[in-house]
């Protein structure tokens, strides 16, 4: 292929994308990735803390030290006005996150503490990692059960 075909094929690409970027927001699946990088990572160390694989501290203490950093994401261009659940399809997001905010953040915050306290102890052995694990999945909880939809 030469490079003009290659340029041709992706400006081509970037016509046909378009009109399916303008239906939803791309931020709703941009969010939703940052979520799947938590799971990846949190995923691990759950299956340690929950016996179903050895522990492997090289292994939490990565996937602590990426959560970590995840959870440092900026989050201000991820949560546009008009991206949740009563206004678009394809997410979760409850409506109830836009009405009050200030709790929504202070519940990624509770988020970010806890990651932080995760990194300092997920190489420390199964009996560090297993209550600072269970203190990071109970702010995950904390805020799915406040504002994330059901799965459908
Ligand atoms: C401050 C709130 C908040 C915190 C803290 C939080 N989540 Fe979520 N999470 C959400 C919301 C809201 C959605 C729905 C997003 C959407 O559908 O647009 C979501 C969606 C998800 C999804 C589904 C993503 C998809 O592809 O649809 C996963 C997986 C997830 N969260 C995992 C986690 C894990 C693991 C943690 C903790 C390490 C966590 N979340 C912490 C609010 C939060």
């Amino acid at each position: 292929m030469t490079l003009k075909t290659f340029f041709g094929t992706c400006a081509l690409g970037l016509t046909l994308a378009l009109p399916a970027l303008a239906e939803t927001d791309p931020a709703v699946a941009q969010r939703k990735g940052q979520f799947q990088l938590y799971l990846h990572n949190f995923g691990v160390m759950g299956a340690m803390v929950q016996g179903r694989m050895d522990y492997d501290a090289a292994l939490a203490q990565t996937a602590a030290d990426n959560l970590f950093h995840i959870t440092r994401h900026d989050q201000s261009r991820l949560w546009p006005e008009g991206t949740d659940s009563a206004s678009i399809e394809g997410t979760r997001a409850n409506p109830a996150i836009w009405d009050n905010l200030d709790d929504f953040v202070s519940k990624f915050v509770d988020l970010q503490n806890a990651a932080e306290n995760l990194q300092s102890q997920a190489g420390n052995g199964l009996d560090a990692l297993q209550p600072a694990f269970g203190a990071t999945a109970g702010t995950c909880q904390a805020c799915h059960e406040a504002y994330r939809d059901e799965a459908s």
